[in-house]
Parts: structure tokens; C-alpha cells; sequence
């Protein structure tokens, strides 16, 4: 029972997986300075960074066959995955998004349903398709944004919503593998 994690920078959402105590076999990144890889070593766990989109995939592949792996999950990762990866791992590969998918796709989600003025949005995992932000929506949760918020408190409260949420659907996710 155990997963690989791809980012692109941060990492908080990684940092609330590995908080929850979620096996995580090895932490993957496009980006060499990704702060997630930092995040990643302090808990011992191997990192590989690797910009070149087809090598990372081949890597990733590699690694979750000879390690076992159940699921892929994207934690930040901003790169849209091949259609030839994508198939392979079909249902294994899950996202985090910061709106109400199908609604404001893309890397801006929690600005854009700012500046639009939204009252209401939220936080979506869904299984990853060939298409940016698009697959089985797996969960959602709802947060609103008040008068009183700015762009930063609402930013807070995005990524608290996602930090409670992923980790809580990834456990149930690698249950559900183990009983069936
Ligand atoms: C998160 O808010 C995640 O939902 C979003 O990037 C942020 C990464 O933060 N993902 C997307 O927008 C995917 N389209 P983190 O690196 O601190 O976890």
C-alpha cells in the first residue's frame, strides 16, 4: 500500500500527505527547485527531479512497477501528462484542483474565481484524463467566500480545504484497493 507523489513547487499539499502519514515510495518533480523535494528529504523519502516531461513519465512508471506502487497522485504537479501515460495508468492517477471543477481549469483557479467574484467555490479530486483538470470527479468541498475575505484569507482557506481533503480521500482510495 503505498503511492508516489508528483509536484511541481511547494509542496503543502504534500507536506498535509505526509503529515497524515501516508506512505509515499518516492516524491517526483519537473522542477529541480521545487521546495516539495526539500519537504520530501527531511522525511528520508527519495526524490527524483526530472524537467523533461517523457523521461519523468518513464521514471515514474519504472519506479511504481518494481516498487508496487497503487496510486499516482499529483499534488501540485502543473504539467499535463501524455495521453500514452495517462492510459496506462488509468484510475491510478488522481489531481487536486482549487475550484469546483468543471469550473476555472488551469493554474490560476483561485485567482480567476476572485477576480470573477464567485460566492461560492471549492476544492475538487478527480482521476486525471488526457485533458488539463478534466476526470471522474472522485470529491468536493465547498467554500465560501465572504465579504470580509481578501484574496489572502481566501487563498487560506482553499488550501486548509484541500489539506484536510486530500489526505482523507488518498487513505480512503488505498483502503478501497486493499478490500477489493
Ligand atoms: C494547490 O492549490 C493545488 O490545488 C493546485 O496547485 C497548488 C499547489 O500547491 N493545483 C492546480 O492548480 C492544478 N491545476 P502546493 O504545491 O503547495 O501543494
Amino acid at each position: 500500500m503505498s503511492i508516489v507523489v508528483l509536484i511541481s513547487g511547494s509542496g503543502t499539499n504534500l507536506q498535509a500527505i505526509l503529515d497524515a502519514g501516508i506512505p509515499i515510495k518516492f516524491v517526483m518533480s519537473d522542477n529541480h527547485n521545487a521546495y516539495g523535494l526539500e519537504r520530501a528529504e527531511k522525511r528520508n523519502i527519495p526524490t527524483l527531479s526530472q524537467p523533461r516531461l517523457k523521461s519523468l513519465e518513464k521514471s515514474v512508471t519504472k519506479l511504481c512497477k518494481a516498487n508496487n506502487v497503487d496510486l499516482i497522485v499529483l499534488a501540485g504537479f502543473m504539467r499535463l501528462l501524455t495521453p500514452g501515460f495517462v492510459s496506462k495508468w488509468k484510475n491510478k492517477i488522481i489531481n487536486i484542483h482549487p475550484s469546483l471543477l468543471p469550473a476555472f481549469k488551469g493554474a490560476h483557479a483561485i485567482k480567476e474565481a476572485w477576480e470573477y467574484g464567485v460566492k461560492v467555490t471549492g476544492v475538487t479530486v478527480h482521476y486525471v484524463n488526457e485533458q488539463m483538470d478534466e476526470g471522474d470527479i472522485i470529491a468536493q468541498k465547498i467554500v465560501n467566500i465572504t465579504k470580509k475575505d481578501t484574496l489572502e484569507t481566501f487563498e487560506e482557506k482553499i488550501h486548509k480545504v484541500e489539506h484536510k481533503l486530500y489526505p482523507t480521500i488518498i487513505k480512503k482510495l488505498l483502503n478501497d484497493q486493499n478490500t477489493n
